[in-house]
């Protein structure tokens, strides 16, 4: 895999008989940040979940890392559920422990190093003041945070993330990438995103899903600032279609 942490090859996907993903080809380096993009039911979700090993690969291969952090679509942690935003993030842990060198799925309570391990990770997001809060008291963003420091607390090499700002104003989006940049220092990062003008500023690749994959690595400053920052999705795919006849690397 060379410097790659992630490869994709010729990579099709159908939910019976519905064809989701045709022909796949990616890869992704260690530094990489990259932005999925594409419309509703593009099979972007798909696409992670296949990654995961979520979905299982039928056609095509998915050769990727170990220690995946994963951040899902719509969480569906109930808000109003009494739980404190440390336990939030404490459900990230891998939950097995070893009995005389037997592994146990199961085991109640956490030891002071994970919760020590989980209140690392909330500071790594900025939210540690908020560790005996509860999950309901807090944003949508602040929320996402915590989403984030708890797949942070199984120590992923490889972030990913699907919307992780759906509903979340532009200052929020950005402190989230924010987050994300910074993040990408020590991991890859791997996030799909409706929020086009915002994402391509941080991300170093892009890629387009709407069953068919189009990829670029790096898109021009300029064409990000044009119209401050503001193109809508048609302009994008004829760029990343223009792109792509010019730059055969992708
Ligand atoms: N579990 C499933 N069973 C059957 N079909 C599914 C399943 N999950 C997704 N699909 C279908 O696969 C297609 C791709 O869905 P997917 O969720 O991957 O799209 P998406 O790009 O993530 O869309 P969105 O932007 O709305 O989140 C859609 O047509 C969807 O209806
Ligand atoms: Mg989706």
């Amino acid at each position: 895999m060379k410097n790659n942490i992630l490869e994709i090859k010729n990579l099709s996907f159908a939910y019976l008989q519905q064809e989701v993903l045709q022909d796949i080809n990616l890869e992704v380096a260690k530094d990489d940040f990259l932005a999925i993009i594409g419309p509703n039911g593009g099979g972007k979700s798909t696409l992670l979940k296949l990654i995961l090993g979520l979905e299982k690969v039928k056609t095509g291969t998915i050769k990727i890392s170990k220690n995946l952090g994963y951040v899902p679509q719509n969480t569906n942690i109930n808000i109003n559920f009494p739980i404190k935003v440390i336990d939030v993030v404490l459900m990230g842990h891998k939950n097995e422990t070893k009995v005389k060198g037997i592994k146990k799925y199961f085991k109640i309570g956490y030891t002071k190093d994970e919760k020590d391990c989980a209140l690392a990770s909330l500071k790594e997001v900025g939210m540690e003041k908020f560790a005996d809060s509860k999950i309901g008291s807090l944003s949508g963003g602040q929320r996402q945070r915590v989403m984030v420091a708890r797949a942070l607390s199984a120590h992923p090499k490889i972030l990913l993330l699907d919307e992780p700002t759906s509903s979340i104003d532009v200052e929020g989006q950005k402190q989230i990438y924010d987050l994300l940049k910074k993040l990408n220092k020590e991991i890859t990062i791997i996030v799909v995103s409706h929020d086009i003008s915002v994402i391509l500023g941080y991300a170093s690749k892009v890629a387009y899903i709407n069953k068919k994959l189009v990829i670029h690595n790096g898109i021009e400053k300029d064409i990000i600032d044009r119209d401050n920052g503001h193109f809508c999705e048609v302009e994008m795919i004829q760029m990343l279609d223009q792109l792509k006849q010019k730059d055969c690397s992708c």
